[in-house]
């Protein structure tokens, strides 16, 4: 009697692993007061005007949502001067990269991203039954190599993972890098630029992936509404594209992919210039702080230009996080990326981050 096998490849999977959530940690140690700095989510919850607009829509939860999103891809349209026939909403940036990788990506197709990088990027990609191609980031300053990645391109490349600020490094590619790196890229390569922490980049020379899908036939853009807007537990993240991308990422596009309530928070997310406005000012004086503390320890970090730092702590970060960890702080440990002396930490508010620098020292005297 044979078997159910599963598909070619899908058995070399290891299962992603987030960051663990705040009521499993509650209820494993006995805490009531946990401090979550694994997951990047947003230190000041969500934008005000995203939860009454929520609130409003529950009420209409018994009808399906417009499928397209279409008064956020307007919205979206008017912001960034694009068509909104352009843009494409999908369940959380997630969901956006699993649907890049299905309208794109045949089997034995080379697909490349730089180590270490968002995950998501390795799993969509065996699914897919494509081919990973790592490029390590830059051994110094753990910025991504783009000349690396050029290096990296074969006949069988069909796709270019780009996230930036990189994810869980922190670092950025500047306007002129990339503008030489897509110069340089064949069209029939597809360069995906992962937006995700965007709106914390302050270096006036970190470029705009939209700019490229104005000018490029071969770039697609992803966001979300998860980190600076507040919104990851609603899932919703888009896409843009030049229009014969997006025509070709609409064919694998689900019914009815982001819900009503999500759909309404992020529309009243966008308009939220003050929340916005907060939640960068928060994060980088957490920044700063957060940094600073960890340089008294001895500790080094990569440029960071997101809402979050990957400090190397000259430890074992694996034991230092599972001793945070029943103190009721969260962290996300670099092993699994290669880093284990390091680990990523989440800029919370001020109290989160003198909290943790606190346990942090008392740990390590
Ligand atoms: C680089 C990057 N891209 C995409 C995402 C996906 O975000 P979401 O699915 O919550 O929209 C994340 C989330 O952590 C991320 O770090």
């Amino acid at each position: 009697m044979g078997r159910v096998k599963a598909r070619n490849g899908i058995l070399s999977i290891t299962p992603y692993v987030p960051g663990k959530p705040v009521e499993e940690v509650q209820k494993e140690y006995g805490l009531t007061d946990v401090v979550k700095m694994a997951s990047n989510e947003n230190p000041l919850k969500t934008s005000p005007k995203a939860m009454a607009a929520m609130r409003a829509e529950l009420e209409k939860v018994y009808m399906y949502p417009e499928g397209s999103s279409p008064d956020l891809r307007a919205a979206l349209a008017l912001r960034h001067g694009l068509n909104p026939d352009q843009f494409m909403v999908g369940n959380g940036g997630d969901h956006v990269i699993a649907m890049i990788t299905e309208a794109f990506v045949n089997e034995g197709d080379e697909v490349i991203m730089a180590l270490p990088s968002f995950k998501t990027y390795e799993l969509a990609t065996i699914i897919i039954g494509g081919r990973i191609v790592g490029v390590p980031v830059d051994s110094e300053s753990l910025t991504i190599d783009l000349e690396a990645m050029l290096a990296a391109i074969t006949d069988r490349t069909k796709l270019i993972f780009l996230c930036n600020p990189n994810n869980p490094t922190g670092t950025i590619v500047r306007q002129r890098e990339v503008d030489a790196f897509l110069d340089r890229v064949p069209e029939r390569c597809l360069v995906v630029f992962d937006e995700a922490y965007r709106e914390y980049a302050e270096a006036p020379d970190f470029p705009d992936g939209l700019d490229y899908v104005k000018r490029h036939k071969n770039v697609i853009v992803i966001r979300t509404f998860s980190k600076v807007y507040g919104l990851a537990g609603q899932r919703i993240g888009y896409a843009a594209a030049p229009q014969a991308i997006m025509d070709t990422l609409n064919r694998v596009l689900p019914p009815f992919p982001a819900n009503r309530v999500a759909q309404a928070g992020a529309l009243a997310a966008l308009n939220d210039d003050d929340f916005l406005r907060e939640v960068l000012r928060v994060n980088r004086e957490g920044r700063e702080y957060l940094e600073a503390e960890f340089s008294k320890l001895g500790m080094t970090y990569s440029e960071s230009q997101a809402n979050f730092i990957f400090v190397d702590l000259k430890h074992n970060a694996a034991d230092l996080a599972e001793k945070l960890l029943k103190k009721g702080f969260i962290l996300r440990p670099g092993g699994p990326w290669g880093y284990p002396s390091s680990f990523r930490v989440t800029i919370g508010t001020p109290e989160e981050n003198k909290r943790f620098i606190t346990a942090l020292n008392a740990l390590l005297n």
